[in-house]
């Protein structure tokens, strides 16, 4: 199945690919896998193990006369079993890179990209491959996709294999031979139930025919297959294992100040993770403007006041306060970079259908702005500041005293004045703002206009 996120591409494959599936035994897709590391030797043993004919490469000897004897190079549950069979039935064979490049369809480069003495990707192997392949290529008249399947920064397959391929081959990617990245997400250790298993099959292809190929090498696994760009791609496998590394050290932070507060960090996470609605879910990781309201800010404030206290050092809890920090100032340099004045301010209160000011993030960009002398006119449904009460009112009239004079009571007359509108939060009729839009306004947009909302031509999202 192709699901979603590639538009257009993503909805043609899944035609091809259901074809191509049954058509599998008369295609006989033959792939190469350069690099027979952990990546590469687990995606041979568990194509040949699909009935797809591998052959494999590497640089190093004693990996490949371990797969061509049928034996793991590396240690992981069930491998060696996978692979003996592979080389048994004669679907996993080993070669030479040209040899390989010749006989295949799909060519996936699977060699590493560790951290150089800087931290930077040391993309070396990479580069080597990409200029022996490009050599490689023979023109032939045979439709052949290279396919990225080490991990790589975005831009680094247009930047750093694309130019290779096409130099050394003298073809151009996307019309003579296909380009794709496919990133893995295996984890050692249940590398082989990670592939069989997988949540999803990442494709980034900026061509059909390319990411049509790719998906063909996944029919036999169940598993909905998402084409994106390239860069999308490249950038999806990065966010999957920052996503990895946040989530143990918050819960490796909250047991460790749970501990101090002789509570164990263990119950603790324990009843954080029964909760499916908003912490084991997809809340709040949508990509949206800073967050702000009457709880999130204050109490991670005492939490990171009180570890300092107790001498427990929380960098990550303290750095999403600055992380914070630095989102709401991406918001304020965006209007500064338009040159214009007068700012139209769609929303006001920290998120939809509350009055709640306490925090708000749109309050503090309001307060910048007038500040720095910008023309503000603020727009907000929720806010009517005669019933505004006790500690809201008491934060706006501290933080916006002349609220009055730049709210109004009419999105219209906000428009009207404005050459820059800032949309901070959500409304029904949203969708319908674009529309209402002069050609020389700009719109700021810091929530993600909904699904639908064709964004005007002159437009800048805070993250997207
Ligand atoms: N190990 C993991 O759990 C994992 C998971 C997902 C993604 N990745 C990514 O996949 C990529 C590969 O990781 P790995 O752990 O398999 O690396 P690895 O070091 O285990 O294997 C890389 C292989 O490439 C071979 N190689 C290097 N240059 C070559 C060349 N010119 N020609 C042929 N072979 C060559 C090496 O000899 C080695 O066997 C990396 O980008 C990594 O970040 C790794």
């Amino acid at each position: 199945m192709v699901a979603s996120s590639g538009g257009i591409i993503a909805t043609r494959c899944r035609l091809e690919s259901v074809r191509t599936a049954i058509a599998r035994e008369e295609l006989q897709l033959q792939v190469a896998i350069i690099g027979l590391g952990y990546v590469g030797a687990v995606t041979a043993a568990c194509l040949a193990k699909l009935g797809i004919d591998v052959v494999g490469v590497d640089t190093d000897r004693h990996k490949v006369d371990a797969i061509a004897a049928g034996r793991s190079p590396i240690a992981e549950p069930g491998l060696d079993e996978l692979l003996a069979a592979a080389v048994a039935s004669r679907r996993l064979t080993t070669g030479s890179l040209r040899d390989a490049v010749q006989r295949s369809d799909v060519i996936m480069i699977a060699v590493g990209t560790p951290s150089a003495p800087s931290g930077a990707l040391d993309l070396s192997a990479v580069h080597r491959v990409a200029d022996e392949i490009g050599a490689s290529l023979p023109r032939d008249g045979r439709f052949r996709t290279i396919v990225v399947r080490s991990t790589v920064l975005p831009g680094s397959t247009d930047a750093d294999v694309r130019p290779r391929l096409e130099a050394g081959s003298g073809m151009t990617a996307g019309i003579e031979f296909g380009l794709a990245t496919n990133p893995e997400f295996l984890r050692e250790s249940s590398s082989i139930r990670d592939f069989f298993e997988a949540s999803r099959t990442v494709i980034g292809a900026d061509d059909e025919r390319s990411a049509r190929m790719v998906s063909d090498v996944y029919a036999g696994v169940e598993a909905p297959i998402f084409v994106v760009p390239i860069r999308t791609s490249e950038m999806v496998k990065y966010t999957d294992n920052a996503f990895h590394a946040v989530k143990i050290a918050f819960a490796n932070e909250i047991a460790s100040f749970a501990r101090a507060n002789d509570v164990d960090g263990r119950d603790v996470m324990k009843v954080m993770m029964a909760d499916d609605r908003l912490n084991i879910s997809t809340a709040y990781l949508r990509p949206g403007y800073a967050f702000g309201g009457s709880c999130l800010p204050k109490d991670l404030r005492a939490i990171t006041d009180c570890a300092r206290k107790t001498d427990v050092d929380l960098p990550l809890l303290q750095a999403a306060l600055a992380s914070n920090v630095a989102h709401f100032e991406r918001g304020v340099r965006l209007v500064e970079e338009t040159g214009l004045r007068r700012v139209g301010l769609l929303g006001l209160s920290f998120k939809s259908s509350t009055d709640d000011l306490r925090e708000s993030p749109a309050v503090a960009l309001a307060e910048r702005l007038l500040g720095k002398g910008y023309r503000l006119s603020i727009y907000d449904d929720d806010i009517h500041p005669d019933r505004l009460r006790g500690a809201n009112r008491d934060f706006i009239e501290q933080h916006l005293p002349h609220l009055r004079e730049v709210l109004s009571d009419s999105l219209r007359s906000t428009l009207a004045a404005s050459e820059v509108i800032v949309l901070t939060k959500l409304w029904p009729a949203v969708a319908e703002l674009p529309s209402m839009l002069r050609d020389d306004q700009v719109l700021i947009d810091l929530v993600g206009l909904p699904a639908g909302a064709e964004p005007p031509a002159r437009y800048a999202g805070i993250g997207w």
